[in-house]
């Protein structure tokens, strides 16, 4: 198979775990015969510096001639005070509308050699395994704007069509997995929400396999980690499922083992970890790429339907933690504290040996 990705590596830790996830990549190419053709661009606080614009109309061609988008991550203190259009984060928000990137898939599954590092009971954390299905282009993210004088304001606007198609989305995902479906919202307060759960409720009929649960953002905050077991697919709004997502780590450890995928319904997607550029520990070998690592699978399995191939990038990062092998984020006690580019390496070994064994 061949194929064209975009890279974009972004600013702190992002060109750090891209470099890792194209590592990984290109060794599973070189091991099912795939030919990934990588052009690289720029977004975020490093296109600020460069064209001084976020998001160039040159990144944005050269994302409409590839068939996938890797992103590591943007931001960091350097332009924390620029206006809001020269913004790094306004080239994601604005990379996500430009291609209709509107289901945000961000899976959490715990890995049962990382328990340890959960600050949550084994008990607790063991044997998750859900799905945050977060609505990524509409919401207060992309509702108009205001400052005046002593005033601000974000609007918050969703229609009916946005929130129908996150949902049917989210629906059969349920129905691929273990059919039941928690629909997060804040319905006793935000109209938004009313509107989103009546659309959950009128769909629910078309899904009768589905089990479906309403419940408001501010308790599943607390039963998302008393009882992440409970969960399956969780679908809610942008701004929720954001803050969800970054909770969510806490089940498996660290923030640098989460993945996601921003994909429409053609198979077109942008994959990138969940978390940040990390500008407290950019530059030191200290990120952990898992998460970008994951995410390149994500893009194996959704964009190239290369089922095999994901699950091996997937089997191979749990391998190197069940040796013992962590990046600092995870590291605990007596455990091996690898640099990224080590731990990458031990990615790529395992992948290799797993051919040489076979
Ligand atoms: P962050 O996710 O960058 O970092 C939060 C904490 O987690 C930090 O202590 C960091 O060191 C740690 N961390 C994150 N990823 C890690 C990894 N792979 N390995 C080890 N440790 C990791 O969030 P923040 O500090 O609030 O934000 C920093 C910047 O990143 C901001 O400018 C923010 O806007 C931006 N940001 C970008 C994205 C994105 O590009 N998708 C996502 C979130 C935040
Ligand atoms: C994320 C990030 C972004 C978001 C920011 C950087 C715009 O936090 O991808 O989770 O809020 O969507
Ligand atoms: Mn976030």
């Amino acid at each position: 198979m061949e194929k064209k990705i975009t890279v974009l590596p972004g600013d702190g830790i992002g060109p750090e775990v891209v470099a890792s996830a194209v590592k990984v990549l290109q060794a599973i190419g070189k091991r099912y015969n795939h030919e990934f053709q990588l052009s690289y661009a720029a977004i975020g606080g490093s296109a600020i510096d460069e064209y001084n614009n976020p998001l160039p109309d040159e990144t944005i061609a050269i994302c409409e001639a590839s068939d996938a988008i890797l992103l590591g991550a943007v931001g960091g203190p350097k332009w924390d005070n620029n206006p809001p259009e020269l913004r790094p984060e306004k080239g994601l928000l604005k990379i996500r509308k430009r291609f209709d990137l509107f289901a945000n898939l961000r899976p959490v599954k715990a890995i049962p050699s990382l328990l340890g590092a959960s600050p949550l009971k084994s008990e607790v954390a063991e044997n998750v395994d859900l799905m945050i299905v977060r609505e990524l282009t509409g919401g207060i993210y992309f509702g108009e704007k205001h400052r005046d004088y002593g005033q601000a304001s974000d609007l918050n606007i969703y229609t009916r069509e946005e929130i129908e198609r996150i949902v049917e989305n989210a629906f059969e995902l349920a129905r691929l997995r273990r059919g039941k479906l928690c629909s997060v919202d804040k319905a006793n307060v935000l109209e938004t929400s009313r509107l989103w759960r009546e659309v959950v409720e009128e769909k629910k009929e078309l899904y009768p396999d589905v089990e479906v649960e309403h419940n408001l953002v501010d308790s599943v905050a607390m039963k998302l980690i008393t009882n992440p077991g409970h969960y399956d697919v969780v679908v809610t709004d942008n701004m929720f499922g954001d803050i969800l997502s970054d909770e969510a780590s806490v089940i498996t450890g660290s923030l640098g083992v989460l993945p996601s995928a921003s994909i429409r319904s053609d198979n077109f997607g942008l994959y990138e970890p969940v978390h940040g550029s990390a500008p407290d520990i950019a530059g030191q070998g200290k990120a952990n790429p898992a998460a970008t690592i994951l995410s390149v699978a994500m893009m194996l399995r959704y964009s190239f339907g290369l089922q095999e191939e994901a699950a091996e990038v997937e089997r191979s990062v749990s391998a190197v933690f069940d040796d013992g092998y962590y990046t600092a984020d995870l590291a605990k006690g007596n455990s091996r504290t690898l640099t990224t580019d080590e731990w990458t390496d031990r990615v790529i070994a395992e992948i290799d040996t797993n051919f040489v064994a076979d």
